[in-house]
């Protein structure tokens, strides 16, 4: 997205914290429909240090570029009309869909979805959290209480406990440990922006599921959202 002015349409009222709508317009004028969630507008939450979930919102986008799945609207983080703030591409949608309506059509992109959360520590995976857009592409959105250092994920998907994380999965993730051990370029834009704890336990998430290929059982009293959808 090449940026300037961001101008707001409208707040959306279905978010936890303070979530708009807008525009912005490119050196060529053409407008991009965009989600602005800016820090102001974050709920102090117990567990999540205040002020850092536009933050995750990035870094998750840019563990999934790195991984190659699952699709995450464009996500930048800059400056809007109530400061600085996660800025991410409008997916617009046919029908309001959640897990449970996607869950026959779409396994292949939900084990993914399943998988990312364990490597982001998703500690909220509620059943409304994926877009389905006019050309039948999955969207995966909501990533902001992520990367805690401890493992509390809390998801509705539950389907695909038991299964063998799939050869062509296990590389990406082999490759994204590479990359977060290694590739300079990936370790320079996310250590500033996760503490070392957080960035440790990330890499050791990645290792784990590299060494026990498995989806886990989770616990479906504790590793579940409130609410579920
Ligand atoms: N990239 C997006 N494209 C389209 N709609 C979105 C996008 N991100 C969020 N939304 C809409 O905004 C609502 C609130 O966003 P959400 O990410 O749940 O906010 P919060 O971080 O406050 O929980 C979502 O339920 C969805 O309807
Ligand atoms: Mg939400």
């Amino acid at each position: 997205m090449n940026l300037n002015e961001l101008l707001i349409s409208h707040q959306i009222l279905a978010g936890s914290n303070k979530v708009f709508s807008g525009t912005v317009n490119n050196l060529n004028k053409e407008s991009t429909e965009v989600i602005y969630k800016p820090q102001a507008g974050e709920k102090p939450l117990i567990d999540f240090l205040q002020g850092t979930l536009y933050i995750r919102e990035f870094v998750s986008y840019l563990i999934s570029q790195t991984l190659g799945w699952p699709n995450i609207p464009e996500t930048i983080i800059r400056k809007g009309p109530y400061g600085i703030g996660s800025v991410q591409r409008l997916i617009k949608y046919k029908n309001q869909e959640n897990y449970f309506s996607l869950l026959n059509n779409f396994p292949n992109e939900l084990i993914k979805i399943a998988i990312f959360d364990l490597v982001v520590n998703n500690a909220d995976r509620k059943g409304g959290h994926f877009i389905l857009d006019c050309n039948n592409i999955l969207w995966s959105i909501d990533h902001g209480l992520t990367f805690h250092h401890i493992f509390k994920v809390r998801t509705v998907i539950f389907d695909f406990e038991g299964e063998k994380i799939p050869k062509i999965l296990l590389n990406d993730l082999s490759n994204l440990l590479e990359q977060l051990t290694n590739g300079e370029c990936l370790i320079n834009k996310i250590n500033p922006l996760i503490t070392n704890s957080e960035f440790a336990a990330l890499k050791n998430r990645i290792n784990f599921l590299i060494n026990n290929p498995y989806i886990p059982h989770l616990n479906p009293f504790y590793n579940v959202p409130t609410p579920l959808i």
